[in-house]
């Protein structure tokens, strides 16, 4: 069985340990909070300092390292190797539970035509500095994740597809999302709260750092306000496990009182939402992917 499996229902993502806005310490301190819980860890090289947050943290509380999801990539084996040893060198650790597999051409089309890179990345496994590799996909790669299934190579060594899924985005084209959803493929679900609570993101300017997710927040507010449900993290995390692929939702703060409520609400059983609530965000998702999301030059949402 994979190790996967043992992931907890929700993921400690660290974007928010890298900003500045807290102080360092502070941060720490937030770090070490979310390790006495005992959740795993989403960090990246890419997320300013908080390689250096964590690190601290790792050393003041060495009994309590999470496991840990790791971007790794991108252009090709090579790198990744160099990319593995920068995180478990700056990090202090021995191996890598999971590595977000993030692709960019030569590597990408090779992964694609089921290449030599997935005998190298079987390779990393085995040496142990890996321990699972799930594929990241975003709207403008999702046909690499297609190829890949479709001609059998994923299943070689993928365990599950990482991707932001959310009330507000789900960034598997919706080719991707029913090959996924038929084959009952694993998925880890990114950016639980969609970057804050919804009516913020519906009311406040710049509060949605794009236009489409402010529109997406008017869609949505009602069948949040409709539920009952008062707090936005919690319909976000029950959102996430209201759909059985879905292992883990990954979301991220830098403040004790909002990483309280991430912990709360996935500390106990995790109730899926009224299925006619899913229903409706499916609807609007599905339109949502064929009117922009495939159409999105990369990284421009
Ligand atoms: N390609 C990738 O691999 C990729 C891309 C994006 C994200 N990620 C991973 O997913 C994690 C989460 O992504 P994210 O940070 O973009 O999205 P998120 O978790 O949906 O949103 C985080 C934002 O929401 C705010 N927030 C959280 N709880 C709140 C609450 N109860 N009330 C008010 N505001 C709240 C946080 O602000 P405060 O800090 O002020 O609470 C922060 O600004 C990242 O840390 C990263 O690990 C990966």
């Amino acid at each position: 069985m994979s190790s996967l499996k043992s992931i907890t229902p929700f993921v400690f993502g660290t974007t928010r340990l890298g900003h500045d806005d807290r102080p360092f310490e502070d941060r720490v301190s937030i770090a070490l909070q979310a390790m006495e819980s005992g959740v795993w860890f989403h960090t990246s090289h890419q997320y300013d300092n908080a390689l250096d947050v964590l690190s601290r943290a790792f050393k003041e509380n060495p009994g309590k390292i999470p496991k840990l999801i790791v971007k790794i990539g991108w252009h090709s084996i090579l790198e990744i190797r160099d990319n593995i040893k920068l995180h478990l060198d700056q990090l202090g650790i021995s191996s890598i539970e999971v590595g977000q597999l993030c692709l960019e051409n030569p590597l990408k089309e090779d992964f694609e035509k089921g290449g030599k890179c997935y005998d190298d990345l079987q390779k990393i496994l085995e040496e142990g500095w890996i321990k699972n590799w799930v594929l990241e996909v975003f709207p403008w790669t999702s046909q690499t994740a297609i190829k890949a299934i479709r001609n059998g190579f994923a299943e070689r060594i993928i365990q599950g597809y990482i991707f932001y899924f959310n009330p507000l985005q789900r960034f598997a084209s919706n080719t991707l999302w029913d090959i996924l959803h038929e084959r009952n493929e694993t998925i880890i679900a990114m950016r639980t709260v969609s970057g804050g609570p919804v009516h913020k993101l519906r009311d406040v300017p710049g509060a949605a750092w794009k236009e489409y997710l402010q529109k997406r927040a008017t869609e949505v507010a009602p069948i949040f306000e409709k539920s009952g449900i008062q707090n936005w993290t919690e319909f976000c995390i029950r959102f996430a496990h209201s759909f059985p692929q879905v292992i883990s939702t990954v979301g991220s703060t830098n403040k004790s009182e909002n990483l309280n409520d991430f912990l709360k609400a996935s500390s106990a059983r995790i109730e899926a939402l009224d299925q006619r609530i899913i229903e409706q965000i499916t609807l609007l998702q599905q339109r949502w992917s064929d009117e922009l999301d495939i159409h999105a030059e990369p990284w421009s949402m």
